[in-house]
């Protein structure tokens, strides 16, 4: 018997198949426009566009502009690549535009499927982003992608690290550009940090449709994106503060061994105040207390802990002129740790060593905080149901699976999951050991060198005959081979 929710489906289908089937009528629409299209000459598809942007600018929303615009697109493609678009990729095409998450398996075409939003989007002339997980696609996409779009008459601009500034302004002035989210990130990070609305490379987020969505979006989602730099150069604050630390009695401050803090008394401030208004450090008139005065007094307390709570062969060494730490648990030298907010620095200052600019922070953001910039955003994925709710929790998208085009031959096995990675190693185990029992070649891949290792082990307690390859042993193949001379940088 059935329960009332899978009858409730059999019924009025899943939700998915209620979204699937709203798309119908349009597709419908699109699919009658082929003709009307397929009359056109080249010159009458870019006519076309012109005609569309008009049209925009008068008010039309592009909801409305859709059938026709997607109409165009597949002529525009079939002319471009000889590809005419499925019905299934209109589909993925429409999901896209409504800012939905397409589960589209691979194979279905999506970079083809990417155009048809993209176009009706870029109409606006507000800019459209594709965003793709590397360098390598972002420029394979777009150079492939451009012939659509040039046959529609919209330009394609793509982003590529270290891109001369004039050139990546011009493929951000692109109808559609294409990039990773990496470049994205970076670009705007770095516009961010300029002074001049004119030097700005990114011309706002309108509408982004991100390819292999879930590493990009869930992933990825809270790394980071840093730009660090040093800080302006305050050896002379350090130095100036160093001098007058040792003038200090114990009436002046209280230490925290424990929580390795120090707090200036009254007396202390006071002390202070006066000491660094001789010295020309604090501004006639200004007293500790002035909000102006909070990088000194940070400074100031620096220089004491640095004085009273560091102490030399104890907690660091000095080495070659540089105060290198010292692990208070192991004794070992910390080669290149830093510590931070001027600390270290006040400790170079107390050793009399030449003072390292600090390296602060200039400009962060996360993928997540980046990509809710856009005023939509669109993903596309072979995966992306695993993590639906996660999609719409983040970001509000839904997770749409679109069918594919011909039935699935392939059959996919469910994850399977394990609880710890010594578990799952033992899986793999079992796993290769049965297939190779069946005399079936066996091509394992693990993520880092230690991992094939640590696997061969287990193996070869199993007794089981293997290779590893490892980079050492794969790049003797390539040098029988050498590259050609042009790829050489
Ligand atoms: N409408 C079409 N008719 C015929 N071939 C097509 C059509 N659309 C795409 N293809 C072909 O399908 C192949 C796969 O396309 P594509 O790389 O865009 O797939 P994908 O969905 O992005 O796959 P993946 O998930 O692996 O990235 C390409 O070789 C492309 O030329
Ligand atoms: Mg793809």
């Amino acid at each position: 018997m059935l329960g009332i929710g899978s009858l409730a489906k059999k019924v009025f289908g899943t939700p998915n198949d209620r979204k699937i089937k709203s798309t119908r009528p349009l597709i419908d629409q699109i699919n009658a426009l082929e003709p009307e299209f397929q009359a056109l000459d080249d010159e009458g598809l870019r006519a076309k566009t012109a005609e569309f942007k008009a049209r925009v600018e008068k008010g039309e929303s592009l909801d409305h502009l859709l059938p026709e615009a997607f109409a165009n697109c597949r002529e525009a493609a079939r002319r471009a690549l000889g590809l005419r678009a499925f019905d299934t990729q209109l589909m993925g095409g429409i999901f896209l535009h409504q800012g939905n998450i397409a589960e589209m398996k691979t194979g279905e075409g999506k970079t083809l499927v990417a155009t048809f939003p993209a176009y009706l989007n870029g109409l606006s002339g507000k800019g459209v982003h594709v965003v793709t997980v590397n360098d390598y696609l972002a420029k394979r996409d777009a150079e492939w992608m451009s012939k659509v779009y040039g046959a529609l008459g919209l330009t394609t601009g793509v982003i590529y690290p270290q891109q001369p500034e004039s050139e990546k302004k011009g493929a951000y002035a692109a109808d559609i550009t294409y990039a990773t989210n990496n470049e994205l990130g970076f670009d705007y990070l770095r516009d961010n940090m300029k002074s001049e609305l004119a030097q700005m490379n990114q011309r706002g987020h309108n509408f982004a449709i991100v390819d292999e969505t879930d590493s990009i979006l869930i992933d990825e989602a809270r790394t980071p994106l840093i730009i660090s730099g040093p800080s302006e150069d305050r050896s002379d604050l350090y130095r100036s503060i160093d001098r007058v630390i040792p003038d200090l009695t114990e009436a002046h401050y209280t230490l925290d061994e424990k929580t390795r803090s120090v707090t200036y008394t009254d007396e202390g401030n006071e002390f202070l105040e006066a000491r660094l208004l001789a010295l020309g450090i604090l501004p006639e008139g200004q007293t500790l207390y002035d909000p102006e005065s909070t990088t000194i007094v940070h400074h100031v307390n620096q220089g004491l802990r640095a004085h009273k709570l560091f102490t030399r062969d104890k907690d660091y060494i000095v080495r070659d002129g540089q105060a290198v730490l010292i692990d208070e648990f192991t004794g070992r030298m910390m080669q290149g740790r830093r510590l931070s907010d001027g600390l270290h620095q006040a400790i170079e200052a107390k050793e009399e060593l030449e003072i390292q600019p600090e390296n602060v922070t200039l400009a962060s953001v996360t993928f997540q905080n980046y990509f809710r910039l856009y005023d939509k955003l669109a993903g596309m994925t072979g995966t992306a149901l695993t993590e639906a709710d996660e999609f719409h929790e983040i970001y509000r998208l839904g997770v749409v699976e679109v069918p594919t085009n011909r039935p699935i031959q392939r059959i996919d096995e469910h994850d399977q999951v394990y609880r710890t990675a010594r578990e799952k190693f033992e899986g793999v185990v079992k796993a290769i050991k049965e297939s190779h029992e069946k005399r079936q070649p066996i091509l394992v891949g693990t993520t880092s060198i230690e991992k094939s290792e640590f696997l061969s082990q287990m193996l070869e307690k199993e007794g089981i005959p293997h290779n590893v390859l490892t980079p050492a042993s794969t790049s003797r193949k390539h040098r029988s081979s050498p590259m050609p001379a042009s790829s050489a940088r």
